[in-house]
């Protein structure tokens, strides 16, 4: 092994192997049903395949446009329109970037500079803080039960400072499966119009969402669209959480700073996978079937687990469904959740490992995205706990 010639002082020393890598490996090593880690276990679409295919053997294999191939920044924006009535301009206000992942480095990076701070919503998505604090910002948290009922507007309002440059929220949810009303996204309206701070929503699951609701985008709110980056990414929608192809929508004048910080991060996005995206996307069929795909696969997995005693509030939008275990057990949820792994043979993430202090409310997260089958058996296994 060799060993480093000079040290390296960690700029992220708190960060070490992430609890979806530790619960995937112990599932492996288990040969447990990993409902853990959030992403599909089927296949995208043969169509989408053949367009990948289409775009390769027919040379779009160079660099891309910096901001991203034209038409797929004109469906974006076309699909947007559609959506909330609000246009993005694909010239000057969208780019095309490596996943939700980068759009959300990128937006942050711009936004935050040494000594701001950054308001988080937690349980958040892993990583939102790394980003704030490669950028010398501080991370301010709103925290929220994993199975609240609503925002505290009022504590909300206690976390602005002077120092306050940005909110970061996401909907619909990950982990909670939660959705944000019209009316939480106008009071962060008046919020951060009143502090003059940016917003970054993450919006990926915009398509998975249950039960008759919709999604309410922060750019569907002006007094939001006018400071918000809002990220998406085709990994959830299309079932291609590989091929890493995001966008973040963004006024012109926040977008020229973006493009500036991506340019010199990955400077351009996979070619053939944008032009097949552009293609794919004239036919909204192929997204708007996404609620009732999964919201049949919650349902499944929900039914299937109801006689055990967990106490359960069906998922509002995302493909994570939380469960409370509190009248079953006093077990740690990292503890239980690898117990689960090792006893039981079904893999699922402990919600302590969303939040900064790692505080235990006795819930797990179950990932839904699977097949039918491997639901069931996750779920025949769940039965076999002893508590
Ligand atoms: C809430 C949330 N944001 C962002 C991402 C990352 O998206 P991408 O895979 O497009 O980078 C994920 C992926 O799991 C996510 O759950």
């Amino acid at each position: 092994m060799l060993s480093a010639g000079t040290e390296i002082r960690s700029k992220l020393p708190k960060v070490g192997t992430t609890i979806f890598t530790k619960m995937s490996k112990l599932a492996e090593e288990y040969k447990a049903i990993n409902l853990s880690q959030g992403f599909p276990e089927f296949d995208c679409s043969p169509g989408l395949q053949i367009l990948m295919d289409r775009y390769v053997r027919s040379g779009k294999n160079q660099y891309a446009p910096m901001a991203g191939v034209m038409a797929l920044r004109e469906a974006i924006s076309k699909k947007t329109y559609a959506a909330t009535g609000v246009e993005y301009h694909p010239e000057s206000e969208i780019t095309i970037t490596s996943g939700a992942s980068e759009a959300l480095y990128v937006a942050i990076s711009v936004a935050v500079h040494p000594g701001d701070e950054v308001i988080v919503f937690e349980p958040a998505y892993d990583s939102y803080v790394p980003a704030i604090e490669l950028n010398g910002g501080i991370p301010v948290y709103v925290t929220l039960d994993p199975l609240y009922d609503g925002i505290d507007w009022d504590v909300v309002a206690t976390r602005f400072s002077a120092k306050t440059k940005a909110v970061i929220i996401n909907t619909p949810h990950n982990p909670t499966g939660k959705l944000w009303t019209e009316s939480d996204l106008q009071k962060l309206g008046e919020l951060t119009t009143k502090h003059d701070v940016a917003v970054i929503s993450d919006e990926v699951y915009e398509h998975i969402i249950f039960d008759g609701r919709s999604h309410v985008s922060a750019s569907a709110i002006p007094s939001l669209a006018n400071r918000t980056f809002v990220c998406g990414s085709f990994g959830k929608t299309f079932h291609i959480t590989g091929w890493k192809v995001g966008y973040c929508l963004a006024p012109k004048e926040i977008s020229a700073e973006f493009r500036k910080i991506h340019q010199y991060l990955v400077f351009s996005v996979n070619t053939p996978a944008q032009f097949a995206l552009a293609e794919y996307l004239f036919e909204p069929e192929h997204y708007l079937g996404l609620s009732a795909f999964y919201e049949k696969k919650r349902n499944l997995f929900i039914n299937s687990i109801n006689d055990i005693g967990f106490e359960i509030k069906p998922s509002e939008g995302s493909f994570f469904q939380n469960v409370s275990y509190h009248h079953l057990s006093g077990e740690h949820d990292l503890y239980l959740a690898e117990r689960l792994t090792r006893e039981a043979g079904v893999a699922s993430i402990p919600l302590s490992s969303f939040y900064n202090e790692a505080v235990d409310y006795k819930v797990l997260r179950f990932c839904f995205a699977k097949n039918d089958d491997t639901l069931l058996k996750g779920a025949e296994m769940l039965h076999n706990v002893k508590w």
